[in-house]
């Protein structure tokens, strides 16, 4: 029995991990035993409990308790804390997802105690430095030993950075094997009676990257377009705990609940079943998520992404993503609206290759190869 440690520590992480452990005890029972640690970098229920018992992922083995911190104390801390466990449980692969301090701080756990490291999600580029993201991509992929890319433009991000082919697994997007087994039950949420609206009659707003919020004058800039676009219909808009301290700090959570601006609904975020109906059932998305860029094509829904780069490239050649920097013109993006709410909207798109739903298998057949 070989031991996967899998490592998640924040929102993005917990739809990736759902997947592969079905997997493993659907299929791979006799072959792998999951050993689950979270960092505990997200800790607010909604930020994490919620996506334990959605995606029904069983008690972490180990929860690291790190909490919020600046980047090299959040890092150091999951280190700190990591390195023992590893030494303990001497686990044959420690599994990482996706671009969070927590993949990066256990990716780099694991290659110094000579440990097989494996990143799912890898090869994603925004070209952008200026995100933490990008470093915790870059730095994760050069420890990483099985690279496991979501599609050709992961692999050829990778092969231009000179990692050698052997390391490179292209197995499609373990987000869409969650989506997949999440939708139907989706379609069962009360989540619009709860808040009182009807199919495809609202939008969707989310917001949360350290550039956008945390940068008065954007989040001030982002929240006048909310507020223009909800004079034209609802605007749900879950609010993520950064962006909630930020819109505190700022002074601006009056100008969203105020009497003349009741089309916004402010609510906590919500858990991955809830939210995939809000979004499968909404008009268009506007985010700056990196996930969310990814699920709007998957399910067909327009999506407007305030960021100035993307490392989903194929969500805007193929899919529903329009990018639209980070500061648009309001004017523009209000067009943009009313184009898409008179039935304009990109209509045609297509999936990239192996986003089928059965990505787990093809990580855990690797692994079970390579890991002899
Ligand atoms: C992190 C990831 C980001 C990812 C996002 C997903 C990094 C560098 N960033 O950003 O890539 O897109 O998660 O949501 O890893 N907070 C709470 N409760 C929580 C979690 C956070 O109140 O459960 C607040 C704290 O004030 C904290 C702030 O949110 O300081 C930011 O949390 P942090 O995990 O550092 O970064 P995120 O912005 O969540
Ligand atoms: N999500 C959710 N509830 C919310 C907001 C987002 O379930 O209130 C899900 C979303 O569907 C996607 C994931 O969280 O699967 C994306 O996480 P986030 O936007 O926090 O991080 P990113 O993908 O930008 O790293």
């Amino acid at each position: 029995m070989r031991k996967l440690m899998l490592v998640v520590g924040a929102r993005p992480n917990f739809m990736k991990v759902g997947p592969l452990i079905r997997a493993i005890e659907k299929d791979y029972k006799k072959i792998f035993r999951p050993i689950l640690v979270h960092t505990g970098q997200h800790y607010d229920p909604e930020m994490s409990d919620a996506f334990f018992r959605d995606l029904q992922i069983p008690k972490p083995d180990y929860n690291l308790d790190v909490g919020s911190a600046t980047h090299g104390v959040q890092t150091a801390r999951i280190m700190e804390r990591f390195e023992p466990i590893c030494e303990k449980e001497s686990p044959a692969c420690i599994v990482v997802f996706g671009d969070v301090n927590s993949t990066l701080a256990c990716a780099l756990v694991g290659a110094k105690n000579h440990l097989k490291v494996a990143h799912v999600e890898a090869g994603l580029r925004s070209f952008d430095r200026a995100m933490p993201e990008e470093i915790n991509r870059v730095v994760t992929d050069v420890l990483s030993d099985f690279l496991f890319a979501t599609d050709t433009v992961a692999v050829d991000n990778l092969k231009r950075e000179g990692i050698e082919d052997d390391r490179i697994f292209r197995v499609g997007d373990i987000m869409v094997d969650a989506l997949f087994w999440g939708k139907e039950k989706a379609s069962r949420s009360g989540i619009l009676e709860r808040l009182n609206l009807a199919t495809r009659s609202y939008a969707v707003a989310t917001l949360h990257r350290a550039g956008n919020v945390d940068d008065r004058d954007v989040l001030t800039h982002l929240i006048g377009i909310i507020l223009r676009i909800s004079r034209r219909l609802p605007v749900v808009f879950p609010v993520h705990p950064r962006t909630e301290a930020r819109l505190k700090e700022f002074q601006l959570l009056d100008t969203l609940t105020g009497k003349e601006n009741n089309d916004v609904h402010l609510i906590k975020p919500v858990g991955y079943i809830d939210f995939l109906k809000l979004i499968m059932d909404s008009r268009f998305v506007l985010t700056d998520s990196g996930g969310l860029q990814k699920e709007t094509t998957l399910l067909g829904v327009d999506c407007l992404t305030v960021r100035e780069t993307t490392e989903w490239p194929l969500t805007v050649s193929q899919g529903t993503n329009v990018l639209l920097g980070k500061t648009p013109e309001p004017e523009t993006v209000v067009n943009l609206v009313d184009r898409m709410l008179s039935g304009e909207g990109k209509k045609d798109y297509t999936l990239p290759e192996l986003w089928d739903g059965r990505t787990s298998e093809r990580i855990l057949n690797v692994l079970r190869e390579r890991l002899a």
